[in-house]
């Protein structure tokens, strides 16, 4: 692609702006994926039914309906209209991409079930595993930005 190729598709000349608004989104999508399991270590440390167990599970509730939640949506809603105009849905890195967006989006789902859980009044997993689980985000950030910005294939 050249750089005016970007300017062609229906996005026209707003095409940069709806790609640096997607890029917004992506760092609060991130940042809530960093945050919840953090959130929910020191929940661990609550005892069932306590006020601060309950400040946990409001706090955690509101990252996912305040953050979470919202900045999934746009991030794929700006994402599906980025990739429609460059065409890269015939394109090697965007599939690797979209598996891994997949990934995070099913890590999200797992956090919000997590959430339930915990707000039930159950600890089911370790500290040590939530913090090795809260490797995932930081792992596919990093290979989707070499994937969008390399495009090694
Ligand atoms: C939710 C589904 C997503 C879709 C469909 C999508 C799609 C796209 C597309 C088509 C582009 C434009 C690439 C170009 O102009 O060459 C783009 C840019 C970008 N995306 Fe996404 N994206 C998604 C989520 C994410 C996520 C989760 C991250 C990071 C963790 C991310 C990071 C980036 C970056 C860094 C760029 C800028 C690349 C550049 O400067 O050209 N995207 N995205």
């Amino acid at each position: 692609m050249t750089g005016l190729d970007q300017y062609v598709g229906f996005l026209g000349g707003a095409y940069l702006w709806v790609k640096a608004a997607h890029l917004t989104f992506v760092i609060f999508w991130i940042a809530g994926l960093f945050l919840l399991p953090r959130f929910f270590v020191y929940h661990h440390a609550t005892a069932p039914g306590s006020a601060e167990d309950r400040a946990w599970i409001e706090r955690e509730g509101r990252a996912r309906s305040i953050i979470l939640g919202p900045a999934m949506l746009i991030v794929w809603v700006l994402g599906l209209a980025l990739a429609l105009n460059i065409g890269a849905f015939a394109q090697g890195w965007f599939h690797a991409k979209l598996a891994l967006v997949v990934l995070l989006t099913g890590y999200q789902g797992w956090l919000s079930a997590y959430g339930r859980k915990l707000a039930k009044g159950a600890r089911p997993l370790e500290n040590r595993t939530l913090r090795i689980m809260n490797e995932i985000p930081g792992i596919a950030t990093a290979v989707i930005v070499v994937l969008v910005i390399v495009k090694p294939f």
